[in-house]
């Protein structure tokens, strides 16, 4: 009765719904593990062109550009975000060389570039975050990844009104056709340690959290406000960060509003399931395409996952 099943079958996952966060630091011919992902690794622009090759030939469409920047790069204004000379662009164009037809997404926020490691511009007096004074920062960094050659943004910030102020700063740099998938749904959680470990922002931000420009984990109806309003600013498509936790609000967002919704698969619920895994507790590439299937299941197009080509490994 195999035949039956497989025929009722609701939803399946293909590598075409995956997108596989690469992680770059600056320098050559280096490849080294990322702190707290077991199994994921951090690659200098030359090695990230050839994992990005790789990622394209296991049948994967798409990948997120996380920069690792030096410490030494990070100061108060961000202004590394904005290098079109540096490690990143360097990494983009190789990348783009080596798999000319990887979808690049690129993170917009000022995180990994600030020395306290917050996404915004914080004012030194009162430690507040500045929302239009970070909106003008992430304008400009957007038009910077824009020239590297990204092919999407995905600001991961959540400062008011940066949508329709990306929007408009990309028209008018004659970036029409770069989408922006912002993370409309993205929560305080306590799930970003790893990827923070692995950015060097955790020793920035030290004790300070992120809960006055971050959701609220017990809201639903606000991220559905969230998402209209960067609907109306001009998102091509929404992420919902993290992600299974939050297959809820993934759910509500594709009923309400038919945009695709991306799920991010984050850092810490990658390090659950390796932490179980490796102490023989779960079978884990059972569980993980389990997790993907649930993604799909609740109404996400696609899904950002550390996992990403491992999954399309077992999927062929
Ligand atoms: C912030 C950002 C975060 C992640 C990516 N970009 C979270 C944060 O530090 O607040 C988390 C990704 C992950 O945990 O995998 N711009």
């Amino acid at each position: 009765m195999e035949w039956a099943r497989d025929i009722f079958q609701e939803n399946s996952v293909s590598t075409r719904d995956l997108i596989q966060p690469i992680f770059v630091i600056p320098g050559a011919n280096t490849e080294e593990p990322a702190p707290g992902l077991t199994g994921v690794n951090r690659y200098t622009p030359d090695l990230a062109a050839k994992r990005a090759k790789e990622v394209w030939d296991v049948g994967i469409r798409s990948a997120m550009v996380l920069p690792c920047p030096h410490p030494e790069m990070k100061t108060l204004d961000a202004k590394e975000a904005i290098n079109t000379t540096g490690f990143l662009a360097e990494a983009v164009a190789e990348m783009k060389e080596a798999a000319p037809e990887l979808g690049l997404i690129g993170d917009i926020a000022l995180d990994v570039y600030t020395t306290h490691g917050h996404d915004g511009l914080m004012n030194s007096k009162t430690g507040v975050i500045e929302n239009d004074a970070t909106i003008a920062r992430l304008a400009e960094q957007s038009i910077a990844q824009a020239q590297m050659g990204f092919d999407a943004l995905a600001p991961s910030d959540m400062m008011d009104g940066r949508v329709s102020a990306i929007r408009a700063a990309l028209e008018h740099a004659d970036f029409q056709d770069v989408m922006i998938f912002p993370h409309s749904a993205k929560y305080a959680s306590a799930l970003y340690g790893p990827y923070r470990g692995a950015v060097g922002s955790d020793t920035s931000l030290g004790k300070r959290d992120k809960r006055t420009y971050q959701q609220n984990p017990a809201n639903a109806k606000e991220a559905l406000r969230e998402v209209a309003l960067d609907i109306q600013e001009g998102a091509d498509a929404i992420i919902c960060k993290p992600g299974i936790f939050y297959l809820d609000v993934i759910h509500q967002i594709t009923d309400k509003f038919k945009i695709p919704v991306i799920a991010f698969d984050v850092s810490g619920e990658y390090a659950m399931m390796m932490s179980a895994a490796e102490q023989g507790l779960i079978d884990h590439d059972a569980v993980l395409l389990e997790k993907m299937v649930s993604f799909k299941r609740a109404g996400a197009s696609a899904v950002v996952s550390y996992s990403a080509s491992h999954v399309a490994e077992l999927l062929t």
